[in-house]
Parts: C-alpha cells; sequence; structure tokens
C-alpha cells in the first residue's frame, strides 16, 4: 500500500524519506502489492469466462514488474505488446509465445517477421499491414483490429477510436479485410478494439462493446475460426483527488452479462480479452526527489526539484495532474499554513512544472516546503519510467520494488555513459 501514516508517506510499509536516503533522488518506487491486488480485482469482479487480460506492457515494461503480473494472474494474464522490444521483454519476464499479442500501427514487414518468428499472434491495424501479413505468413491465425468510431480518453492525444485516429480497420471496410484474410488462407481467431485510455466512465466501454459486438454479428458467416473478442484496454485510474474509482463490481457485471448474453446468441463461449495497462500499475508507483531551490516571482513560488518531464513526461504533455505530497509532512503539520507553489523540474524548457493544467501552470496547495525536502509525485507507475527519456543528457533514474518493508534495486540508475553518443 501507498499511504500516509502519522504524515509520513509510506511505500509497501517503507518510509519513502527513508527510500529516498538508500537510494538517492530521484527514484521511481512501487509497491508490489498494489500491483498485485489491482490483478486479483479485475479478475474477482470480471465473472464471464473465458476471460483474458492482456497487460498493455507499455505502461511501464520493467521485467521485474511483468514479472509481479505473471505470478499474480497464473495462466489468465498475457501481454499486449507494441514493438519488438515489448515483444522481447514479455518473453523474458517468462510469457510463453502464445500469451503474447503483437499489435502496434504503421507496422514494418520486419518487425512482423520477428513476431513470427517468435511465434507471437499478430493483430493487423491496416489492409495494409494485413495485406503484407498474408504474404509473409499465409495459412496462419491473425487478429483483426478495428475502429468502432466510439473514441474516449482523457485527453484527445490519447482517443483512439473515431475519424481522427489512426488506429484500426474502419467498420465499413470489415468486409474487405475478410476477404484479404481468406485470400491468404489466414484464421482469424480475433477481432479487437481499444478506444483509448484513461477512460472513468465505462459507458463509452460499454457502448464501443456493443458496437464491435454487432460487427462481429454482422460478419458470422466468415467469422467461423473466432476465438476470442478482445475490447482494449484503457480503464481509468483516479489521479485526482476528486475523480471516482470505477465501480469494479458493477462494471464486471455489465461487461460479463454483455459478453455472455452475446455469446449465447452467437452459439459459441468465445474469450473475453481487455487489455488494460495503467490500472494495473499506476497506483503502484511514486516518484521521489528532492527539492534544491526555492524562488519567487511576481506571480508564483517556484519549487525546483531534481527531476523533470524527463522522469514524467505526462504533466507537459496532456496538462495530467499528479498528486504530490511532502514524504515527511503529507497532511501539513497544525497551525502550518498551506501555501501556493508551482513545482517544477530541472529541464531546460519553461513548460517543465509538475503543478499544470492544459493552459500552463496550476499552482498546487501544499505545505510549507523547504530546500531539502523531499517531495512524492504520486501515480506514477504507469507512462513515468516508459516515456522518461534522456533530454539534457540526463541519466534515467533507477527503479525499486518495495513489498511490506523489503526494498529491491530493479534498475540501476543509469550514469553518464548513458547520455554521451555521437563519434
Ligand atoms: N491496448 C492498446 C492497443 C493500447 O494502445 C493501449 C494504450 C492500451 C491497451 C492500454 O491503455 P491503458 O489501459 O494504459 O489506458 N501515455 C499516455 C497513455 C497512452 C496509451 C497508449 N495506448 C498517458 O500517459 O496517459
Amino acid at each position: 500500500m501507498i499511504l500516509a501514516k502519522g504524515n509520513r508517506l509510506l511505500v509497501g510499509d517503507s518510509a519513502a524519506s527513508d527510500l529516498a536516503r538508500q537510494f538517492g533522488t530521484p527514484v521511481y518506487v512501487y509497491d508490489e502489492e498494489t500491483i498485485r491486488s489491482k490483478v486479483r480485482l479485475l479478475l474477482q469482479n470480471i465473472s464471464y469466462k473465458p476471460l483474458k487480460i492482456l497487460y498493455a506492457a507499455k505502461a511501464n515494461t520493467n521485467l521485474s514488474i511483468m514479472k509481479i503480473i505473471r505470478e499474480e494472474g497464473k495462466e489468465l494474464v498475457g501481454i499486449d505488446a507494441v514493438s519488438p522490444g515489448e515483444i522481447e521483454s514479455a518473453l523474458k519476464a517468462g510469457f510463453r509465445p502464445e500469451q503474447v499479442m503483437f499489435t502496434s500501427t504503421s507496422v514494418t514487414d520486419d518487425e512482423m517477421r520477428f513476431a513470427i518468428e517468435k511465434k507471437i499472434l499478430v493483430n493487423c491495424d491496416s489492409l495494409s499491414q494485413l495485406e503484407r501479413y498474408g504474404r509473409l505468413n499465409p495459412g496462419s491465425r491473425v487478429c483483426v483490429r478495428i475502429n468502432p468510431d466510439v473514441g474516449a480518453g482523457h485527453h484527445g492525444h490519447v482517443i483512439t477510436g473515431g475519424p481522427e485516429s489512426k488506429f484500426g480497420i474502419w467498420a465499413d471496410d470489415v468486409e474487405n479485410a475478410l476477404a484479404v484474410a481468406a485470400r491468404h488462407n489466414l484464421e482469424v481467431v480475433g477481432i479487437h478494439e481499444h478506444i483509448g485510455s484513461g477512460i472513468l466512465e465505462t459507458d463509452k466501454f460499454i457502448i464501443a462493446m456493443n458496437v464491435l459486438l454487432s460487427i462481429v454479428a454482422k460478419h458470422k458467416p466468415q467469422l467461423q475460426h473466432l476465438e476470442f473478442v478482445d475490447f482494449g484496454g484503457g480503464i481509468g485510474v483516479p489521479y485526482r483527488p476528486d475523480n471516482a474509482q470505477i465501480d469494479f463490481q458493477e462494471f464486471g457485471a455489465s461487461v460479463s452479462n454483455l459478453f455472455g448474453g452475446f455469446c449465447s446468441s452467437f452459439g459459441r463461449q468465445l474469450t473475453m480479452i481487455i487489455e488494460p495497462g495503467r490500472f494495473l500499475v499506476a497506483e503502484s508507483g511514486v516518484l521521489l526527489c528532492t527539492v534544491n531551490t526555492i524562488k519567487q516571482t511576481p506571480k508564483h513560488k517556484f519549487v525546483g526539484v531534481d527531476s523533470g518531464f524527463n522522469h514524467l513526461i505526462r504533466p507537459m504533455a496532456y496538462g495530467s495532474y499528479h498528486p504530490i505530497v511532502v514524504v515527511d509532512n503529507c497532511e501539513g503539520n497544525t497551525g502550518e499554513k498551506k501555501e501556493k507553489v508551482a513545482v517544477c523540474g530541472n529541464i531546460c524548457e519553461s513548460g517543465d512544472v509538475f503543478t499544470r493544467n492544459e493552459d500552463g501552470i496550476a499552482d498546487r496547495e501544499l505545505p510549507p516546503i523547504k530546500e531539502g525536502d523531499v517531495l512524492a509525485i504520486l501515480v506514477a507507475g504507469a507512462y513515468g519510467f516508459s516515456m522518461a527519456s534522456n533530454y539534457n543528457a540526463r541519466p534515467r533514474p533507477p527503479e525499486v520494488m518495495v513489498n511490506a518493508g523489503k526494498a529491491v534495486l530493479i534498475r540501476k540508475r543509469e550514469d553518464l555513459a548513458h547520455v554521451i553518443y555521437g563519434m
């Protein structure tokens, strides 16, 4: 668990300030039990069987995290991989090839050859890819990604359904896609959609499920090899204090009833797949950083830390809100007055501010902060390290996994050798 106890932030029973001292800052710290509990939450609440969960590894590809998910998910969890690197990571983490699906976009023949060689099912994102896949691997099994013309997500950049999105085969082209598949003797074993990321209103997810299922029903005669329908990921997590958690009992019951009912009329118990990324790991992770500078301008009190958007780009990329706490003074001491501050990083761009929205800096009320304090940026387990870069020639932070008070380094801190390149 990650929680404040007596004003101190604890990550898996370890004090965040102790972890900062032990491993240095900046550092990403994850709580193993939180990851396991998220896997269980999904498996327990979706009663439909057969059910498979593909962890969207792009959220966090650390092998230790993938291994924990594999262990907790038993045979029910596999990997949604978007690149040869993610395929290789999945296999290294102990997933078998049949537990992995390769879902990407603007895919090259070489990437498909890589997947074919590794015996990974390919999910085709376009008629072009399906045609090329058919030539490369005729007579094999394939999945087809459809754009259901329904999109959702926390920001325009991550909405992946609808006419603005580059993803999937448009519903009007499904007939063509199935003809291409037939021409190459491909067995269409899966139909897939993914409408977007960070969805908190689950009704959009259900609407898209209905659309996809009506497409499947319409093309039933050509789908005699169909084994599964994959409804993608996108399950949101509460970042803001006023975000409600999804009601998983209700969500699990809705998707189970909907898919169960569909399978009865379809005449076959197909496998239901969902592909959560963020949901499994976001709330397990924090980014710890140390305050080194405090300065005032006429407009803002800036609190400068030893990290930046090179380690967590979400505020800069989407105006995303991440809770921030002072690790040894989470709630503030009684009598202390909170202050409005802008927490900023060490990257040489003015957008490098963790407390922002889409329009710019949004000051945050925090207990008084002094230089040397350690801050924790919360809900950073998904799309934190995986989107980190070496911008400004800065090495990337280490990653640490904590379980019941025991902290283990799961990725070393990079050093200058990682950032000096060229010839
Ligand atoms: N399946 C497919 C095909 C996807 O493209 C994605 C995410 C997922 C599943 C998992 O989505 P999730 O459950 O994590 O929401 N960098 C952005 C998120 C980009 C997601 C891209 N695709 C962010 O930090 O919000």
